[in-house]
């Protein structure tokens, strides 16, 4: 086997792993840190079943949306149940967990950031990576990363099952209008997931790639240049949403249990 990275032919011989003396670890361990934590309070939440809509304010998790499954609690399923009740033992956030985790598991910035926090491979520039093989993405399963822009057109319809869960969180107590703290937390982790799905490379693909001429297609130039300001911050938009998709989650967990009550500032 041909020996890849530092311990290639050709390369210099270090005794120092690096030659680096800035904090180049600190980035990261921050950014495993956060991903390790939401995998597990995701896995937890997912299996949980229970505490994802709270009926006296109308709020549902993002985590459970859509609710489609017969076993879901009253009120929770707007869009109607698509699907019998299942067995316990099978999370009714299935299909929704399948979509998302797949969208943000394929992500061109997850990938970085696993690759460098969660395998090492490498952590940093000139850092060595432990792995002694190279294999890229063209094999089972990385190869499957390649499903992204797929699992993109899932996010935007996901994404617009979240909108209109959000307009419910706009009803009051007694059916009128009304909105508490749970509304704005639900609102601006809706905005966040969408500056993150919109900043998605494989949306400015879809929208300006596989054309010649810009000039000959204006909308779509106007589309590309909207969807490639976002995407610079695509990174920022990735690690923000996973954490209000986190406080929203937890917050209407909380209220739904009865742990405390939603803040209420109309009705
Ligand atoms: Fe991150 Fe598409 S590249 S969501």
């Amino acid at each position: 086997m041909t020996q890849a990275g530092v311990s290639a032919p050709g390369r210099a011989r270090i005794a120092e792993k690096t030659l680096r003396t800035d904090n180049w670890w600190r980035s990261p361990l921050i950014t495993g840190s956060v991903l390790v934590f939401f995998i597990v309070y995701a896995t937890v939440r997912i299996f949980m079943n229970k505490w994802y809509w709270s009926d006296q304010n109308h709020y549902l998790t993002p985590i459970y949306s859509p609710c489609v499954n017969e076993s879901c609690v009253p009120g929770s399923s707007h869009l109607g149940h698509w699907f019998g009740s299942w067995p316990v033992f099978i999370p009714i956030a299935l299909i929704t967990f399948v979509v998302l985790a797949g969208f943000r598991g394929t992500c061109y910035y997850y990938r970085k950031a696993g690759y460098r926090s969660l395998f090492m491979a490498p952590a940093a520039c000139a850092v060595p990576e432990p792995h002694k093989k190279y294999t890229g993405e063209s094999k089972f399963p990385l190869v499957l990363l390649n499903l992204h822009r797929y699992f993109f057109y899932g996010a935007i319809l996901f994404g617009l099952l979240n909108v209109w869960d959000g307009i419910q969180a706009f009803r009051g107590e007694d059916g009128g209008f009304g909105f508490g703290l749970g509304t704005v937390i639900i609102w601006v982790n809706l905005v966040m997931l969408w500056f993150y799905t919109l900043s998605c490379h494989a949306c400015r693909h879809i929208v300006g790639g596989k054309l010649k001429h810009f000039s000959k297609h204006p909308l779509r130039y106007r589309y590309w240049n909207f969807v490639s300001k976002l995407n610079v911050n695509h990174g920022r938009y990735a690690m923000t949403s996973l954490i209000t998709v986190i406080v929203t989650d937890a917050y209407i967990m909380a209220v739904s249990a009865g742990w405390f009550a939603d803040l209420r500032f109309v009705n």
